[in-house]
């Protein structure tokens, strides 16, 4: 195991994950363990708070001595705890937070406060030396879409966010209209692959020239009216499709989606004179997206360098928390046992 001076051990609860994690010097990744809830939630369509906070008190201590284990490392190794306390929901991070409490108490170390959105991006530069700023942040997870102006990974501007549906949650919920698999994001993906994108026109909602807010609803209600009708009085007629005809609607659904992120990331670049694109969350697994930014990267007018977080730390994870605070730490920023869930970022 390579000798790093500062480990910290990272803590996720903030949705459907639970997830530690040991990395030394905010990238060398000693140990990321997670254990998905996706079983748990798939029949339900979508995460059910209380039964995801259950399988979190199941989960967390497991969870924890197995990255502790993987890492090789004891107690007298870990320099802090660092836990995400905020966005997400409520019941599910208390756990996290109750945890990573009771650890930096009992092993008398810092604690360290993480929000679950600013590490995602972090897990865009895991692997940059040389990251050149500022740089235009794409989160697009279950529960988020946001813009930051990104100066430093501790300085972080809101640009925009979604003002009704996250792009991922706009992917489940189509998911379950064309009755595919949780979680949607990837299984329309897959849907994808054989679809014409151009076979539907769905709607683009750019909320104006200015605007770098998303809206994700009336794309979503487009789907649903597609199938069942204007007045919702029809069959669904998903049932009678052909998986040629549910491939055009996923495809053309994510080509939708996709077009608004990068014109919209384009615009918050031009605004900020960005030099670099961070992307992140979950549905920065898409393909489809990820060769779209690109696109949009090499064509602009003074190129971008985009940084895509690995597929592995797309989705929640605990390497992108331990790694945020070994910044945090660098900087001496250093929560109290009084440290407390908040369902708001
Ligand atoms: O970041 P994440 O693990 O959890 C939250 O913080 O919300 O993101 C989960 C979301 C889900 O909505 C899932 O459908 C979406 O990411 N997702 C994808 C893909 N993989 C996961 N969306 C589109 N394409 C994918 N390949
Ligand atoms: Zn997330």
């Amino acid at each position: 195991m390579q000798e790093t001076s500062v480990n910290i051990l990272g803590i996720e609860t903030s949705c459907d994950e639970t997830a530690a994690a040991v990395v030394g010097d905010g990238r060398i990744i000693k140990s990321s363990v997670i254990a998905s809830q996706n079983k748990l939630h798939e029949k339900y369509g979508g995460v059910v708070p209380e039964i995801a906070s259950r399988a979190h008190i199941e989960n967390i201590y497991p969870v924890i001595a197995e990255a502790m284990q993987q890492a090789g490392v004891g107690e007298d190794d870990i320099d802090a705890v660092a836990v995400a306390n905020q966005p997400g929901l409520t019941i599910a991070l208390v756990v996290g937070v109750t945890a990573a409490k009771t650890l930096a108490f009992a092993w008398e170390k810092p604690l360290i406060a993480i929000n679950h959105l600013h590490a995602h991006l972090q897990s865009a530069m895991l692997a940059e030396d040389n990251l050149e700023l500022p740089a235009v942040a794409l989160i697009v997870s279950g529960g988020h879409t946001c813009l930051y102006d990104c100066e430093s990974p501790l300085e972080l501007e809101l640009l925009g966010s979604t003002i009704d549906d996250a792009a991922g949650e706009a992917f489940d919920k189509v998911a379950t209209i064309l009755k595919l698999s949780y979680p949607g994001g990837p299984s329309i993906e897959k849907a994808a692959r054989n679809g014409n994108p151009e076979a539907v026109k769905f709607p683009r909602s750019m909320l104006g020239k200015d605007s770098l807010d998303f809206s994700f609803s009336g794309i979503k209600t487009a789907v649903l009216y597609y199938c069942r009708g204007q007045d919702m009085k029809g069959e669904n007629k998903v049932d009678s499709m052909t998986e040629k005809q549910i491939a055009d609607i996923a495809a053309s659904f994510q080509a939708a989606v996709v077009d608004v992120l990068v014109k919209k990331t384009q615009r918050a670049a031009e605004r900020i004179a960005a030099k670099t694109i961070l992307l992140g969350g979950g549905v920065a697994a898409n393909n489809q997206l990820r060769t779209s930014l690109q696109q949009m990267c090499d064509s602009a007018k003074s190129p971008k360098k985009l940084l895509i977080a690995p597929k592995q730390y797309c989705t929640d994870n605990a390497v992108m928390v331990a790694s945020l605070a070994y910044h945090k730490f660098k900087a001496e920023f250093f929560a109290d046992l009084t440290l407390e869930p908040k369902a708001s970022g």
